[in-house]
């Protein structure tokens, strides 16, 4: 694993959105694994400002996003689907034929099957992640076993805990989602993980002082795989005092 500690979460977000670009404009109809959340805000920003200043173009571009909460329309706010069209795809020139996302109210055996079906037939060239402070990469959350196809998620409380202060009162939050599993994240081409902020400290330590592959901190088995560059900021970088335990890449 590639470590690479900028100053900010901008000067991170830039380095993201120019591989992303690179690779839109060197690879034929290249197919991204997105991702939903906090993180990546400020990393579609920019790659909506280089679309509007002619530097790249999406309409080749194929994307499959990581997951969905189950019982969310995609015109639910707080689904993920609303979530890509309201930061990335309706801003830019992403074709919608392209674009594959989990239907939160669709029946769910069949929305499984049809996900695996497309992870089977395509390969990600390149996958982004987020991660959660429990270490939960995609909805993988800590358990006994690592699952390896796409499949439903009971999401564990710590992941409850984060993400309901993006739901308003009188908001539900959902308790269940459907995932991209470990096998498809471990097959992607290239992943990029991306964390920032105090926050994700404690789990970013773990990430790369723990000697073990364990399923009860899900991104451990991304140390199996090469092709993996995680991307911290100085804030996070100097809170789990990184630099001091590692020798790492800059
Ligand atoms: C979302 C996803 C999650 C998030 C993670 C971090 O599609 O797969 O793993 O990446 O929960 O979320 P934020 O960025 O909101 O801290």
């Amino acid at each position: 694993m590639k470590l690479i500690i900028s100053e900010t979460i901008n000067d991170s977000s830039e380095l993201v959105a120019q591989k992303i670009i690179s690779l839109v404009n060197s690879t034929k109809n290249p197919l991204l694994g997105l991702v939903t959340g906090g993180t990546v805000v400020p990393l579609y920003a920019n790659l909506v400002k280089n679309y509007e200043q002619g530097k790249v173009s999406f309409s080749e571009i194929r994307t499959v996003n990581l997951d969905e909460y189950v019982g969310l329309d995609q015109k639910d706010h707080q689904s993920f689907a609303f979530f890509m069209n309201q930061h990335l795809f309706n801003k830019t020139n992403f074709n919608s034929s392209n674009i594959f996302l989990v239907d939160g109210t669709g029946q769910i055996n069949s929305e499984l099957e049809r996900f695996d079906n497309f992870l089977t037939n395509n390969i990600i060239d390149l996958q982004l992640l987020g991660i959660g402070t429990n270490g939960h990469i995609g909805f993988n959350e800590p358990s006994s076993t690592f699952i390896l196809p796409p499949h439903l998620v009971s999401l564990a409380q710590e992941t409850i805990n984060s993400n309901s202060h993006f739901f308003s009162e009188g908001e539900v939050m959902p308790t269940q989602a459907i995932t991209m599993g470990i096998r498809d994240i471990m097959r992607a081409r290239e992943v990029v993980l991306l964390a920032f902020g105090k926050a994700k400290a404690n789990v970013i330590h773990r990430l790369f002082t723990e000697t073990c592959v364990d399923p009860n901190l899900p991104c451990s088995i991304l140390k199996l795989r090469d092709q993996v560059t995680i991307y911290i900021d100085r804030e996070l970088a100097t809170e789990t005092g990184i630099e001091d335990c590692l020798s790492f890449t800059k």
